[in-house]
């Protein structure tokens, strides 16, 4: 089935899955057409300015209120307990996860390997892995403590959604905001990928300053789905993520029964290989915020929450350039995954499906392998780097990886070894 999507970031959207479903002039009629109810769902304060202000009213079989009472829900490995005792400064990569043994749906799935701040604190992110291999069955979910960035490394996501149906694949991403319940389907069988929550201000896109009118992620290629709304009734249960930890509730209907919505808070894909990607056409290379595609602003100025920023496909030309990421150290904490392909700051040990930590002020940069080789690189040649899509999940905030990651059996212990070889070529001039 394809499904009809609208393009733009953060429109005014509007759509009906049944004529006439969606009220004209008004947003909350004394009697909705075809017995729905209205209910509007806000993703920011009430009061918040209009150019920030999210919301979007629903119209539906039934109020979101129409489900039995929340009781604990089990399932220790998907949680915000990022740890109070030290927080390792050491670098970090893992190897990717193996895809589960036993039926296993998204939430079941959810593995969180580092974060920072919390819900309660409206601030910071969690950063999860998922891997499953069936689709959820019964069981429907929403996440009240942020927003959801999910990036597929291996197979395709189809997410039903309170508002319409998103599919995407690996190099594809979507965004699932705070509240809004779904349920995630497996094409392909098994699915394994990335999950930032994001408990700050919501996603944006980034200010373009001298860049001009265009470039890096354009809001056209930002697709938002059309209502599209299920009648089903039975034994179902809703899961709520809630200030760091799962509750469940007897629900006995579907609660994706939204008939038409309109509004600008809603659920949005993005493919990554759209993005304009924009580099130096002379010398150097500007910092990695030029690969930003969506930021999450903190409440100091040009400062970040989260940056999700990619290393797409592209063209190095720049002359007399070490063309690889350089050496760096940064106020920021970058963790990064590998989505497609190979990245070209690492010679190896970084594959897709795996991840690395780099935080605040830790010393990283090309591998000794990756150093030797771009270095002797002829510069006046350009480079076509193909065959590649990492991303980077970049906060303010130390990244503090949870116990569980530091005990995974995935965890590299020999990481830091891959810097060792880069050898002293200092020479005194005779
Ligand atoms: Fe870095």
């Amino acid at each position: 089935m394809n499904h009809i999507y609208q393009s733009g970031f953060g429109n005014e959207f509007a759509t009906e899955a049944i004529a006439g479903a969606l009220p004209v002039g008004r947003n909350s009629p004394q009697r909705v057409a075809h017995g729905l109810y209205a209910e509007q769902l806000s993703g920011t304060a009430f009061t918040a300015p209009r150019h920030a202000n999210r919301r979007s009213w629903l119209y539906r079989i039934r109020p979101a209120a129409v489900h039995g009472a929340f009781a604990p829900f089990e399932q220790a490995a998907f949680h915000n307990d990022f740890g109070s005792g030290p927080a390792t400064p050491e670098r970090l990569r893992w190897s990717p996860q193996p895809l589960p043994s036993v039926p296993t749906d998204f939430v079941d799935g959810l593995f969180t390997m580092a974060g920072n701040g919390s819900p309660a604190a409206q601030t910071g992110v969690g950063i999860h892995l998922y891997a499953a291999n069936r689709s959820m069955q019964g069981r429907y979910f929403y996440d009240a403590d942020g927003e959801l960035l999910i990036v597929p490394q291996q197979g395709r996501l189809r997410l039903a959604t309170e508002l319409g149906i998103v599919e995407i694949e690996p190099q594809e991403v979507a965004v699932i905001p705070r509240g809004v319940r779904f349920r995630v389907e497996l094409p392909d069988g098994g699915a394994r990928g990335y999950m930032c929550e994001n408990f700050g201000a919501l996603l944006k896109l980034p200010d373009l300053g001298p860049i001009g009118s265009n470039g890096l992620a354009n809001p056209r290629d930002f697709l938002t789905p059309v209502a599209a709304h299920e009648d089903r009734e039975g034994d179902f249960e809703l899961v709520a993520k809630f200030q760091g930890h799962l509750w469940r509730a007897a629900i006995g209907h579907s609660p994706l029964d939204v008939v038409a919505w309109h509004g600008n808070y809603a659920p949005y894909k993005y493919d990554l290989r759209r993005h304009n990607t924009i580099g130096s056409i002379s010398y150097d290379h500007p910092d990695p915020s030029i690969f930003l595609v969506l930021h999450s602003p903190s409440d100091t100025p040009g400062t970040s929450n989260l940056d999700f920023v990619i290393f797409p496909p592209r063209w190095l030309v720049a002359e007399d350039t070490f063309r690889p990421p350089w050496f760096h150290r940064n106020v920021a904490s970058e963790f990064m995954g590998l989505i497609h392909g190979e990245y070209d700051a690492k010679a190896g040990g970084f594959v897709p499906g795996g991840a690395s930590l780099h935080n605040c002020m830790t010393g990283h940069g090309p591998d000794a392998a990756t150093f030797d080789k771009a270095s002797a690189a002829d510069a006046n040649k350009p480079d076509h780097i193909v065959d590649t899509m990492a991303f980077m999940f970049e906060t303010r905030a130390a990244i503090r990886p949870t116990r569980q990651a530091l005990e995974s059996p995935q965890l590299q212990a020999d990481y830091w070894r891959c810097w060792q070889g880069l050898r002293k070529q200092f020479k005194i001039p005779v």
